[in-house]
């Protein structure tokens, strides 16, 4: 049975570590943002299929979706492409950062997804099954201050998760959810922060977080799973955070004892 796996933001942080894993276990992928030169350095490095990209312009997933159908079909979905711009109030806060925000982690998501379905169904009648993950995020599930837009934008990417998953009942294809904490990855918070590096440098300061790759370790995971397990909603955080509200700074240490 050969699998094959489209990555969405696989040109840095959880996509490529993503399409690493995969390709660490012999499965296929397909590698999708807008950086052509990160994805020819992750293609020479993994063989990854490269497909430039970006999801929130319907032309190009149209095209993307052709290549995908051209090269050898899919059989996953990976919804990782996203991100956060800014920390301002709902009052505060910029439409134009809200707008790049839901382009990007919600109507992208919804646009790569209603592309694949028909390749990703094909896929299915093929090796018997097909699996949609999306890339949310704890913030898609506690709302906290400064979080606004990207609140927003990851509670829909939440809700549309669990209204695909009911829509494709009685069809063989999982709907997965991965919502991870704080990772510490090279560009999400520079991005947000706009490329304030000194102040995106300060939420990983004395503490574990975790890593794109062990993030991917579990993402994969889900993907390794019988294919008739579907893990709907996987919470991934650090030790150290115990929720959006709490991130514990220092060594972590049982109480008690000598
Ligand atoms: N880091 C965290 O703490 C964290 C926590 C929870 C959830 N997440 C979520 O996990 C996902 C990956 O985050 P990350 O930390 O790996 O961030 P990242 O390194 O900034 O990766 C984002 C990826 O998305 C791609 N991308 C952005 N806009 C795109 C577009 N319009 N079309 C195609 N690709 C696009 C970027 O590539 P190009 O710029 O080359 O297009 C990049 O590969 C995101 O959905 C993020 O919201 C992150």
């Amino acid at each position: 049975m050969q699998h094959r796996i489209v990555v969405t933001g696989a040109s840095s942080g959880i996509g490529a570590a993503t399409v690493r894993r995969f390709a660490e276990l012999g499965w296929r992928t397909v590698a999708v943002a807008r950086r052509a030169d990160r994805l020819a350095e992750l293609a020479d490095e993994t063989g990854t299929h490269p497909i430039v990209c970006d999801v929130t312009d319907e032309r190009q997933v149209a095209a993307l979706a052709a290549e995908v159908a051209e090269t050898g079909g899919a059989t996953g979905l990976v919804n990782n492409a996203g991100g956060a711009l800014g920390t301002d109030s709902v009052e505060a806060s910029s439409n134009d950062d809200w707008r790049q925000m839901f382009e990007v982690n919600v109507i992208g998501l919804r646009t790569v997804t209603a592309a694949l379905l028909p390749i990703l169904r094909d896929g299915a009648r093929r090796t018997g099954w097909a699996s949609i993950l999306n890339l949310t995020s704890t913030a898609g599930h506690a709302a906290y201050p400064g979080g606004a837009g990207y609140n927003a934008a990851k509670f829909a990417a939440h809700a549309v998760t669990d209204v695909l998953r009911l829509e494709l009942a009685g069809e063989p294809i999982r709907v997965m959810e991965l919502a991870p904490g704080l990772v510490h990855t090279e560009e999400f918070t520079l991005k947000r922060l706009r490329g304030d590096a000194a102040a995106a440098a300060k939420p990983y300061e004395d503490v574990i977080p975790l890593t794109a790759e062990e993030v991917a370790g579990v993402l994969v995971g889900a993907f390794e799973q019988p294919p008739h397990v579907n893990q709907d909603l996987i919470v991934l955080r650090p030790v150290a955070q115990s929720s959006v509200f709490h991130t514990h700074r220092g060594p972590l240490l049982p109480r008690g004892g000598e």
